[in-house]
């Protein structure tokens, strides 16, 4: 009895769990799909901003000159920004909420908040992209990664993506959180950061590359904090081992101008081969580890990184 009971019930699991009809309605509730697009050629993968064209998409008519923005789906960004997928809870940052007393005050006028909420449109000037512009409709590989931060519409005079976000946080609060800002007020080493990275703090002084004990791999070290950059710099997958002519020249370079390339445990090009992970003043100055600390982009080979490699010879002597 008990056994066919068992059974019985181990079915129904397996009829609800193969029913596409049960597990669909919930999920149809939440997940726009396709059918709610009004224009035929339009699919999740249509670029619709900066193409003067697709209005209905966004809006049941065009917005006049009273308030009345006349967009579809009440106003919900989670239907409206359908093609992103993002809803409230999935988003990179807080949106939907209040924000408190102490953040409220300091969000700048041109972040507009909606019934007292940050949303969507709060960092996003949405309108920006309503009207046509060929550059950025049609922005290839390359002009889309110079325009980034244009085609993102983000409101703000910003110049790189962080710079948006001290609108409203407290740049010194968020530095805790910049592992290359190593060292106090008074200039003294915070040993703690150097954990970030290392198994314990190397002696600036004395240790060398072969010296150190980091805490992983040398390139999931900084991906984890920065993101794949697999086709970097230039587009190009510099993750390799050089040939034997770009290694004979990376260490022409290395005594030419003081300075370290350091390969990876496999002999390939990796983050720390172009970038000094570590603020000015941390590693003595006239040690070779010391080159490109706190320069722009953190280069080791500042202002020169790419032609040092790959320029003619003559002109760096
Ligand atoms: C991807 C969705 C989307 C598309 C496509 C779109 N809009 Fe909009 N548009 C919006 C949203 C959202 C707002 C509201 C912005 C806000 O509240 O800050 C808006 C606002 C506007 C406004 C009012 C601006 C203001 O502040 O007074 C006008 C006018 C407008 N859109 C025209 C257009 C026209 C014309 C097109 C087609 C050429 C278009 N939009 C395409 C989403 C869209
Ligand atoms: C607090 C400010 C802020 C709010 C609120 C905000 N964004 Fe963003 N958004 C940003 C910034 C900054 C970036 C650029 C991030 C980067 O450089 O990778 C971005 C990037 C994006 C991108 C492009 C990158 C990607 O993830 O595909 C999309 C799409 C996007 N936002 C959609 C939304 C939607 C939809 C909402 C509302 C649910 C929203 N944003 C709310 C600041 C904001
Ligand atoms: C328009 C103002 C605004 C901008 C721009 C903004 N934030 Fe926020 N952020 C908020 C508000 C409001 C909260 C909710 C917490 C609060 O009210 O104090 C929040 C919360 C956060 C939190 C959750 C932890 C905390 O401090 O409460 C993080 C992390 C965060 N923001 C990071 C960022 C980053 C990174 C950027 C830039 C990409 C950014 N923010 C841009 C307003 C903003
Ligand atoms: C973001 C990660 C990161 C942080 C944080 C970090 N380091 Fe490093 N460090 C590295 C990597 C990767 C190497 C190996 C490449 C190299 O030699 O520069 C290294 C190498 C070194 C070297 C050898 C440099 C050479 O080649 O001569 C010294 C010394 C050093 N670190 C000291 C420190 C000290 C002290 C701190 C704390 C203030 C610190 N590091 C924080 C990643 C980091
Ligand atoms: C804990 C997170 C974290 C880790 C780990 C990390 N970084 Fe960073 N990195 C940051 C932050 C935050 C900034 C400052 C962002 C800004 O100013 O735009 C930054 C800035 C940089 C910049 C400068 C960008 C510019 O425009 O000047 C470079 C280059 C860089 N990091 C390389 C590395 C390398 C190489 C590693 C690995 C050894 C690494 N980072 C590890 C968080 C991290
Ligand atoms: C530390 C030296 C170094 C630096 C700096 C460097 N590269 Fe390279 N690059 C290499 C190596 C190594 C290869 C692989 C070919 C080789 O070994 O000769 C390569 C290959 C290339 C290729 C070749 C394509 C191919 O498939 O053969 C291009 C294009 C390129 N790099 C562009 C750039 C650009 C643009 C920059 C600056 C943003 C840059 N590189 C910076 C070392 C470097
Ligand atoms: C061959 C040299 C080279 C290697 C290897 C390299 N970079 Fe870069 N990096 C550059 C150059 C050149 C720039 C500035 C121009 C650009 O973005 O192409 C740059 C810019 C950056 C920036 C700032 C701009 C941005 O796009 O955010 C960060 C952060 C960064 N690199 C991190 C990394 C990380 C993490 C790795 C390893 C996974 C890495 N780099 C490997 C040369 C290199």
């Amino acid at each position: 009895m008990l056994f066919k009971r068992c059974i019985l019930f181990i079915l129904l699991i397996i009829i609800i769990s193969l029913s596409p009809a049960v597990s669909k309605t919930t999920e149809e509730k939440n997940q726009p799909d396709a059918s709610t697009f009004v224009n035929k050629d339009v699919t999740f993968k249509t670029n619709l901003h900066f193409s003067g064209k697709y209005c209905d998409e966004c809006h049941e008519k065009i917005p006049g000159k009273d308030k009345n923005m006349h967009l579809k789906f009440s106003g919900d960004f989670t239907w409206l920004c359908r093609c992103h997928g993002y809803t409230p809870a999935t988003y990179i940052h807080p949106v939907d909420i209040e924000p408190s007393k102490e953040k409220k005050a300091r969000i700048p006028k041109d972040f507009p908040l909606k019934n007292g909420k940050i949303v969507c449109t709060t960092c996003h000037d949405i309108y920006k992209q309503c009207q046509e512009n060929p550059e950025y409709a049609q922005a290839g590989e390359w002009n889309r990664r110079f325009y980034r931060l244009q085609m993102l519409f983000l409101r703000g005079d910003i110049k790189k993506r962080t710079d948006i976000c001290f609108k409203c946080h407290e740049e010194q609060k968020y530095q805790k959180l910049n592992p290359h800002m190593q060292r106090n007020e008074k200039g003294e080493i915070i040993p703690e950061i150097c954990l970030y990275c290392h198994v314990a703090k190397p002696d600036e002084k004395t240790a060398d590359y072969e010296d150190v004990k980091l805490i992983g791999d040398l390139k999931m070290i900084c991906q984890r904090c920065h993101g794949d950059m697999i086709r970097h710099p230039g587009g190009i997958d510099h993750y390799r081992v050089p040939s034997t002519k770009m290694y004979i020249r990376m260490q022409m370079l290395e005594d030419k101008f003081e300075t370290v390339l350091p390969l990876d445990e496999e002999g390939k090009l990796t983050c720390i081969t172009c970038h000094n992970p570590h603020e000015k003043g941390v590693i003595p100055k006239g040690r070779r580890g010391a080159k490109g600390a706190s320069e722009s982009y953190r280069h080791r080979l500042p202002k020169i990184l790419c032609q040092a490699c790959h320029g003619k010879l003559e002109d760096l002597y």
